[in-house]
């Protein structure tokens, strides 16, 4: 990228993204500037970071002002900075759609500087670039546009494409874990609305990706474009069988390991997650992520646990669908997580639920062990 200077900051303090999501390595806050006649700073940042921010454009700037702020997104991790950004360039005009105006006026009151409200398809010229707004309503807030750069064939993608992690830190399970862990958590409910824009963007030349957060992708481009659109259109990514527990003095979680032991045999890939420890996020990841599931929960209180309640919730808002199901239930003296899961489930698209429930009454026994092996041989 020629013009177009990154100008985002990194956040190395933050424990958890939106209060639910653990990011053990930081996150980052994109934010670039396109260097033309006219000058355009893409976002602004979190407003714990607006002095750093500010710094980083006016070293860009190398002297000089900025004409646009294009504002693609609301959420004040994008949109904490712009009143000072205002503050400092008082000249400049903000771009944005018409709901992200109010929205602006929602969260930081009435903002002087000039206004433009751009809708599907307008441009705006800055010299050689000009910039092409592609609505994307719903991915995952409504104001949501993205920004296509004519000239250098760049593609600005609000929170598409963005991925949990500092800029500076080398992922070693490289891009996609941690950015589908960010899609399933935060984009996840709006396939639809995702397959929308990524149809709009069908026959349109990208040579980068540069969201609000996370790495500019400006490699393989068909490989991130491709796994947006098989996490989209909720299909399975990996074959494999995802196994979520609630256990609460390990009897269920034998069943569940029993069964991870059996598939194996099966030479079928099995991943458990105690959902009691484990991180729910990554639950919710691994659960879109496999096309098998097998929920193994303990009856508490005459229904299933808090934590597998929470869990399919989760993936009720989110969703969740296109799946070969499989459930095991304990109870000791009235069994009742099998019946509960299966009504949750009852609200979801194309779910095959898989014979038998595998139901323990206390500890895996002869019976159960046999239904285990019975479940095992139907996931295959
Ligand atoms: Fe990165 Fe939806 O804010």
């Amino acid at each position: 990228m020629k013009d177009i200077i990154y100008v985002g900051v990194n956040d190395y303090d933050i424990e958890l993204f939106e209060g639910q999501y653990p990011v053990d390595h930081g996150m980052s806050y994109n934010s670039y500037l396109i260097n033309d006649e006219k000058i355009a700073v893409m976002d602004s940042v979190d407003k714990g970071f607006s002095d750093k921010w500010l710094q980083n454009v006016e070293k860009a700037l190398a002297g000089k002002k900025p004409d646009y702020l294009v504002i693609s997104h609301m959420e004040p991790d994008h949109s904490g900075s712009i009143v000072e950004f205002t503050k400092k360039y008082p000249n400049a005009t903000l771009v944005s759609t018409d709901k992200a105006f109010k929205f602006l006026v929602q969260f930081y009151g009435d903002v002087k500087n000039n206004k433009v409200v751009v809708k599907e398809g307008e441009t705006l010229s800055l010299g050689k670039h000009t910039l092409k707004f592609i609505m994307a309503p719903m991915v995952h807030w409504p104001e949501v546009m993205f920004t296509y750069d004519e000239y250098e064939k760049v593609l600005f993608s609000a929170d598409g494409f963005g991925k949990f992690g500092t800029l500076d830190y080398d992922d070693p399970e490289g891009w996609a874990c941690e950015a589908r862990r960010y899609y399933f958590g935060i984009v996840g409910k709006y396939g639809n609305q995702v397959q929308a824009v990524l149809k709009k963007l069908q026959g349109v030349e990208v040579k980068a990706i540069c969201p609000l957060h996370g790495p500019v992708l400006d490699d393989n481009l068909s490989y991130y474009l491709g796994l947006y659109d098989t996490w989209s259109k909720y299909e399975a990514e990996s074959k494999g069988v995802f196994i979520p527990v609630a256990s609460v003095y390990g009897n269920t979680m034998d069943a569940a390991e029993k069964l991870k032991e059996m598939l194996e045999k099966k030479g079928i890939k099995a991943v458990v997650c105690d959902l009691n420890r484990d991180s729910m996020t990554e639950a919710f990841e691994d659960a879109f992520r496999y096309d098998r599931i097998v929920f193994a929960s303990v009856t508490y209180n005459g229904t299933i646990f808090p934590s597998m309640n929470t869990f399919i919730e989760g993936l009720v808002e989110r969703g969740y669908q296109n799946k070969k199901v499989g459930i095991i239930e304990n109870g000791t003296w009235a069994p009742m997580a099998g019946k509960v899961i299966l009504e949750k489930l009852s609200k979801l698209k194309n779910i095959e639920i898989l014979e038998p429930t595998v139901k323990l009454t206390s500890r895996l026994d002869e019976v159960s062990l046999k239904q285990l092996e019975d479940l095992a041989n139907n996931l295959e």
